[in-house]
């Protein structure tokens, strides 16, 4: 079948498609039908099945006489560690941790927050909790204590699973104070923490609290795959939104096991046993997705590499690590290849490694420039897929299907939707514009199985976020516009949030630590164009009158307040004092004119600005530390 029959298939027979792609996952109860409708605007897929997915991600591997073949290949240049785990060590050292929870109480439906380095542990986490039923919660390891606390105070963990440190290419980041004081900050406490000892430092437990990983293995007896209902949550991500307050994704079950297989080998192409490279962190949706569940419920081998695309050693390691374990399919963010790029931009070190293994690369996360994807495919000699996703959505919206067949690459384009994804682009007043027009980039209700059910104790605010704007719709923050062959062009995002290094983050967040600085009295954070990152924040900021301050003093603290509260994720390199912000009549920000501005770009002046001199002085503050060039 074309990807056109498919695709129109999964639009006018969704029903019989998604049944048919559910044959793939192996149920403890069949589901009677795929789309639960009866309360729009709330959509459940296969609510009627009983599943586990840590059953269909190893243990059926195992069952079905695949145990030797290895499931995690794990290479860490940071610590000089390579380690091959099969599925049958998998599945023995999984149902060991998931013994030990449940012999501390830990049953289907409580939340545990895994806040891990890349190590193989932090997948063997994750699948204990979803071998008990337990709903996940993993913090990226570059979020600060108070981003950790928030966390905790929402998902109201019974454990917390950590590793006494993470490693960066030059310093050991210590896990274990920055939970500690995550505990001490946050008003909910959780039951125990389960700590896993790395010998580059080890941490200091808290008696009766703490609980050393070795040991807690031991606590019960390996434990069974317990079914939960198909839309019992797998797991909540935070992830930005408008606010500081973290918005948390709800993963129902089944619909994200019949969507992530499906993907496998229709979008990447792969078979079971092939090796699977996603070069991102457990932290993010993409390694949610695609270096834990989608590669292991496919019986793939997973690549989990600790370490950076530079640095570690140098920027022939994603070559090397290719080479080494026939890598077929490699996906990443455009700016680890940037980062390469800019390190070794003839390619040089690329010429070391036998790259034959390799049949395509993905990019995601962020817009994926087009220098970038020229220099990838000249150094790969496969086929570069750009493929547009959000946290939300679990998996991809917009790819080229090459499992089903390769379409025409445009520059500039995650190309078409995958099944069950009706994308359209509507102008402010809700109507459908023309091809090449661009608009908010939506999707038509129901989403397919797999996307996020609702927000975690935020129904509310879920309604309000995503579906409210465009009534019918699921508005995904994106703006873009489609051409007359239904190939996407994702252009900007309509709110707030922006993408530093694949990273996403909301600009509102980083304003509401600069605004808490006594000396700071007003403030704007933009989102200014960056070689390597993309995007990088910048922070504009009004002092209080009288503040009589250094203004050099007040940027430098704003600065490590950004880094302690949020997290150094946030990049927040670059601030800069202004005696005023540019502001519509009715006082709002003009942040789209300052990222122009900052940009070097060629800009309108608002109609409805209030004072167009503001401008100019902006643009002299902006000169000042290094942009408007
Ligand atoms: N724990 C603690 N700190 C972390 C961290 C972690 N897990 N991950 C990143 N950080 C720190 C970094 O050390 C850096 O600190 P610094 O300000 O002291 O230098 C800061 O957070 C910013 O990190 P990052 O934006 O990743 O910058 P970087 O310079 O370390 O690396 C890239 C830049 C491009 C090499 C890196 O971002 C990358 O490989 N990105 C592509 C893959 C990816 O992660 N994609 C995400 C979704 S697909
Ligand atoms: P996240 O939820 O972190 O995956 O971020 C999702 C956002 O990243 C999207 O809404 C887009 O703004 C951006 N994004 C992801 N993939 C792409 C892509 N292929 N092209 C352009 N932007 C992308």
């Amino acid at each position: 079948m074309t990807y056109a029959d498919i695709y129109s298939k999964s639009m006018n027979e969704a029903e019989a498609f998604w049944m048919d792609v559910s044959k793939n996952i192996d149920w403890f109860k069949k589901p009677s039908r795929a789309l639960f409708d009866e309360r729009p605007p709330f959509f459940e897929w296969f609510k009627d099945s009983e599943v586990n997915c840590c059953w269909n991600a190893v243990d059926r591997h195992v069952l079905e006489g695949n145990g030797e073949r290895i499931a995690i290949i794990y290479d860490s240049p940071v610590t000089g560690t390579k380690r091959k785990i099969s599925y049958s060590e998998l599945q023995t050292n999984v149902a060991a941790l998931a013994g030990g929870l449940k012999s501390k109480g830990v049953s289907v439906g409580d939340r545990v927050l895994i806040y891990m380095p890349m190590v193989p542990e932090a997948l063997e986490a994750m699948l204990a909790c979803s071998r008990l039923g337990a709903i996940h919660s993993v913090v990226f390891g570059g979020f600060a204590a108070n981003e950790l606390a928030t966390r905790i105070n929402d998902s109201e963990p019974k454990a917390i699973i950590t590793g006494s440190c993470g490693i960066e290419v030059d310093r050991i980041i210590a896990y274990k104070p920055l939970l500690d004081e995550a505990i001490n900050l946050a008003t909910f406490k959780p039951e125990f923490c389960v700590v896993l000892q790395r010998e580059q430092h080890r941490a200091t437990m808290k008696s009766g609290r703490d609980f050393d990983w070795v040991d807690f293995k031991g606590f019960g007896a390996p434990t069974a795959c317990v079914p939960v209902n198909g839309d019992h949550p797998l797991y909540i991500l935070y992830t930005s939104g408008t606010t500081g307050e973290p918005k948390g994704v709800v993963r129902p079950t089944a619909g994200h096991l019949v969507s992530l297989h499906w993907t496998m080998k229709n979008i990447y192409n792969v078979k079971p046993g092939d090796v699977y490279w996603a070069a991102s962190d457990v932290g993010w949706v993409v390694g949610h997705s695609y270096i834990v569940y989608a590669p292991l419920l496919n019986g793939n081998t997973t690549v989990l590499f600790e370490g950076k695309p530079v640095g570690t050693p140098d920027a022939g390691t994603f070559w090397r690590v290719i080479e080494e374990y026939q890598v077929k399919v490699l996906f990443t963010a455009p700016t680890a290849f940037r980062a390469i790029k800019r390190n070794d931009p003839t390619g040089f070190l690329a010429k070391k490694y036998n790259m034959k293994s390799l049949q395509s690369l993905f990019l995601a996360g962020e817009r994926a420039d087009p220098d970038t994807v020229a220099w990838a495919k000249n150094i790969l000699q496969v086929p570069i897929v750009d493929h547009w996703w959000q946290t939300e959505t679990g998996s991809p919206i917009v790819a080229n299907p090459l499992g089903i067949e390769e379409l025409p690459f445009k520059i500039g384009s995650p190309s078409v939707a995958m099944p069950g994804w009706d994308v359209q682009i509507l102008d402010s007043n809700g109507q459908k514009v023309k091809p090449n027009e661009l608009g908010s980039v939506v999707i038509k209700l129901p989403l397919p199985p797999g996307s996020l059910s609702t927000l975690w104790n935020a129904e509310e605010r879920y309604l309000k976020s995503y579906l409210s704007t465009f009534p019918g719709f699921y508005e995904t923050g994106d703006s873009g516009y489609v051409d007359e062959g239904g190939y996407l062009y994702i252009m900007a995002r309509t709110d707030d949030v922006i993408n530093v290094a694949g990273h996403r983050l909301s600009t509102g967040a980083i304003e509401e630590v600069l605004s808490a600085h006594p000396d700071v009295g007003e403030c704007a954070v933009i989102g200014v164009s960056d070689d390597l990152k993309g995007q990088v924040p910048l922070g504009l900021l009004c002092l209080n009158t009288g503040s009589g301050r250094l203004h050099s003093d007040v940027v430098v603290e704003v600065i490590q307040n950004v880094r302690n509260q949020i997290g150094p994720v946030a990049a927040f390199k670059v601030a800069c004092v202004v005696e005023r912000l540019p502001k519509t009549r009715s006082g709002k920000i003009l942040r789209s004119t300052m990222v122009a501005i900052a940009d070097g770009k060629d800009y309108k002046i608002p109609a409805t600005i209030d004072d167009p001199d503001i401008l100019s002085e902006i643009a002299v503050e902006l000169r000042k530390v290094g942009y408007s060039q």
